[in-house]
């Protein structure tokens, strides 16, 4: 995440913003190709990607995200309270850079070129177990698909869901109708610095995977 941003710094820093996002927003239609080759539960396509490149949108989305951070960095579950929790050092020390990292974004939201939202139709924290995970199931793999194929294209993006935290003040900024339609994420893009990319560091395979018979 600090990469995205620091990309978005480099070209701003060179008065080139403006070609930043333009040559972002090409990008971002081919990628947005691709995201709709995503599957959807019995092929409903039901899905809406809000693309925000207006300045004063994206200013007054960082102003909530950054007020969701607040609330976020004292919920249980943050990554800086996993930190307090991990079970070694060095899960820790990873969780305290996941920490720092998030806060970074958060404070250079306002600079990110460009953010995508995906939305679906109705609102989906008051449906039941199936067809929440149903309509979840229909845009999660076209948003994955649509951040892969950034990264192809040296676009660095960030999946955030902070701002959600008031939703339907995000809701008012965009036009979007809040009682219909669910926004499920904030999705940052700005090119990296650099390409030179490595495995994410995760907790080994064999702990997460059991065969046949449930095992933890
Ligand atoms: C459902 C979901 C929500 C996330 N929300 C945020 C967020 O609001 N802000 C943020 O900075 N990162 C967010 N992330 C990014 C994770 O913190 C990040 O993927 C994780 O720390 C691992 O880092 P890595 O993907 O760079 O390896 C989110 C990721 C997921 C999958």
């Amino acid at each position: 995440m600090k990469e995205l941003n620091e990309g978005v710094d480099s070209a701003s820093s060179f008065g080139t913003h403006h070609v930043l996002g333009a040559a972002i927003c090409a990008y971002k239609r081919l990628c947005l190709e691709l995201a709709v080759q995503a599957p959807t539960g019995s092929n409903s396509q039901n899905w809406h990607f809000l693309v925000i490149t207006d300045p004063d949108k994206r200013s007054a989305l960082a102003d909530i995200y950054r007020k969701g951070f607040e609330v976020y960095a004292n919920m249980v579950g943050s990554a800086g309270q996993l930190a307090e929790v991990a079970e070694n050092e060095e899960r820790a020390a990873q969780q305290l850079r996941v920490t720092e990292s998030a806060t970074y974004l958060a404070e250079n939201m306002h600079r990110v070129p460009v953010m995508m939202i995906p939305c679906l139709p109705g609102r989906v924290d008051q449906m039941p177990g199936l067809a929440g995970a149903s309509l979840y199931g229909s845009i999660i793999p076209s948003a994955w698909s649509f951040m892969l194929a950034a990264r192809e294209r040296d676009l660095g993006t960030c999946w955030t869901t902070i701002h959600l935290i008031f939703e339907q003040e995000a809701s008012e900024v965009l036009g979007i109708p809040f009682e219909e339609v669910t926004q499920v994420a904030l999705i940052t893009v700005a090119h990296t610095l650099g390409s030179d990319f490595k495995p994410a560091k995760r907790v080994p395979m064999d702990e997460v995977v059991s065969w046949n018979d449930w095992k933890v």
